[in-house]
């Protein structure tokens, strides 16, 4: 492990070689994904299918931006555009390598502090070495939740607590773990090209949506017969989230629906239930979190926690389809944010007899 404290004031400032072959650190001014891609293509390309590629650009973001009230505009920022203030090409990456890799601690709360000009990337090995592009450095910062959680929590108390991964890790079944050991699954790989084999973490950051819900949410369904009709009870289990699902955003939603069909096939009964926040404005109308006052409901799936659904279904139902799905916003909030496509988490059916 290198000492940071040395800082090279001559470091950097040169334009580095396509080769690579610069002078020496020359990192000490923040770079685009795209130098680091040189090195690094694994750690690239899996971030850029992240939701951390598209926080400084996506639509959602900023069609949010234009019912935001101007005085709180640029509190955004800090989060979707940590390097707000750099070369246009490096801001517009959003949360790119270097937002996350040149901090190792956060001196104010809501976003990270870079610092570019130690030239050193911090990451998860103690045992690796520093090269004429860069210098290396151990960083429990970055290795562990702090990091995330300097972006995935309230910068100040609100009105109302917007994001809340964070505050329901720390209380639930699995502070024990860290938010990338879930988050950030390890396989064997080479961290850099030329490098050793070694433990490197996956950047792809909800890229794989559908299927880690699948594999977060037990579901089990029953059908009980009562005197004249018969009763679906579903039970959802969030077993595998450190915190509830959904989390964070208050707008995003897990709708379970039920359709019962005859013999024939015809439809019989439906019913949607959905599984969020409620939050509500000054008039007690549904608002997104920037014009929200207060939180009527929590619905959500707390971590480790179990809920129990009942329907019942009417004489005649012969066979029921169960499906449960992941919105990314509640399409009442389209408005703000645009449309968003569903995400399938499970489907299946049962036989009523
Ligand atoms: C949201 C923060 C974040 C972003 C953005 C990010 N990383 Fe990382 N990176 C991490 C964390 C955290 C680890 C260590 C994970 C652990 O210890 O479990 C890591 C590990 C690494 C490592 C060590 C090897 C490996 O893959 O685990 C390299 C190299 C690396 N990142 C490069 C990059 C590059 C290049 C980019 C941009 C294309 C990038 N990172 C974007 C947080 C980030
Ligand atoms: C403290 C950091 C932070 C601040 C400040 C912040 N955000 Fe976010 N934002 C996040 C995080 C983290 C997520 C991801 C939450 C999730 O996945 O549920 C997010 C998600 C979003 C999304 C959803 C994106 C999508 O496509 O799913 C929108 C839209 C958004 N923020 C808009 C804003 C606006 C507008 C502001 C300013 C009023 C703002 N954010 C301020 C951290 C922040
Ligand atoms: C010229 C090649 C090269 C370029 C360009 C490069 N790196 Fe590296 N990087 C390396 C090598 C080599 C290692 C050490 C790998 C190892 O020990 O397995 C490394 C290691 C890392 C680590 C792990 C540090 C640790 O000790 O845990 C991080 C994080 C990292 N690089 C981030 C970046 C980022 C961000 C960029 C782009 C701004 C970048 N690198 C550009 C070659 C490069
Ligand atoms: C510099 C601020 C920042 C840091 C640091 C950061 N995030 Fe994020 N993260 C965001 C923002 C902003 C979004 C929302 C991007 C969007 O969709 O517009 C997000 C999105 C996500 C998502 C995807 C949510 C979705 O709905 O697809 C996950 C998962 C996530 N972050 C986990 C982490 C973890 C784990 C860490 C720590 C290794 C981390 N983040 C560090 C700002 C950050
Ligand atoms: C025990 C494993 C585990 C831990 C620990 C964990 N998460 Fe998660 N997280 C999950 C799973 C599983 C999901 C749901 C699948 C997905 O979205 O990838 C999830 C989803 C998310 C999302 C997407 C939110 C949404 O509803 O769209 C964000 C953001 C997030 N986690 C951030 C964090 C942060 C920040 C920490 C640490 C404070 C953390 N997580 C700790 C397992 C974990």
């Amino acid at each position: 492990m290198t000492s940071v404290l040395v800082v090279i004031a001559s470091a950097g400032h040169t334009a580095p070689r396509e080769d690579g072959a610069g002078p020496r650190h020359t990192a000490a001014v923040h770079h685009t994904s795209i130098r680091c891609r040189q090195c690094h293509p694994r750690q690239r390309e899996e971030w850029l299918a992240s939701a951390h590629a598209r926080a400084a650009t996506s639509g959602a973001y900023h069609r949010a931006l234009e019912h935001v009230p101007d005085a709180r505009r640029p509190s955004c920022a800090p989060c979707h555009v940590p390097l707000a203030g750099n070369p246009e090409r490096i801001a517009t990456e959003g949360v790119v390598c270097d937002a996350c890799h040149t901090a190792d601690a956060a001196a104010r709360p809501g976003g990270v502090t870079p610092r570019p000009e130690l030239a050193t990337k911090f990451g998860p090995y103690a045992d690796s070495k520093d090269h004429h592009f860069h210098r290396v450095a151990f960083s429990a910062f970055v290795a562990g939740s702090d990091l995330c959680i300097a972006c995935h929590s309230d910068p100040e108390a609100g009105p109302v607590v917007v994001l809340t991964s964070a505050v329901e890790w720390r209380a639930g079944p699995h502070a024990s773990r860290s938010c990338p050991s879930c988050h950030m699954p390890g396989s064997k790989a080479r961290a850099a090209k030329g490098g050793p084999e070694r433990t490197v973490y996956h950047h792809g950051f909800g890229a794989d949506r559908a299927k880690s819900l699948e594999r977060a949410i037990h579901v089990k369904t029953r059908v009980a017969r009562t005197e004249r009709a018969a009763e679906l009870s579903v039970s959802l289990t969030n077993a595998g989230a450190g915190h509830a699902i959904p989390t964070d955003l208050p707008e995003r939603r897990l709708r379970l629906e039920i359709e019962g069909r005859s013999a024939s096939g015809e439809p019989v009964v439906r019913f949607e239930r959905a599984f969020g926040r409620h939050l509500v404005d000054a008039a007690n109308q549904p608002a997104p979190f920037f014009l929200a006052v207060r939180e009527l409901a929590d619905e959500r799936l707390a971590a480790g926690a179990t809920r129990h659904e009942r329907f019942e279904l009417p004489a005649g139902t012969a066979r029921v389809r169960i499906r449960l799905s992941y919105q990314r916003w509640d399409p009442a909030f389209d408005r703000y944010y645009g449309p968003s496509e569903p995400v399938l988490v499970h489907d299946s059916e049962v036989r009523v007899r």
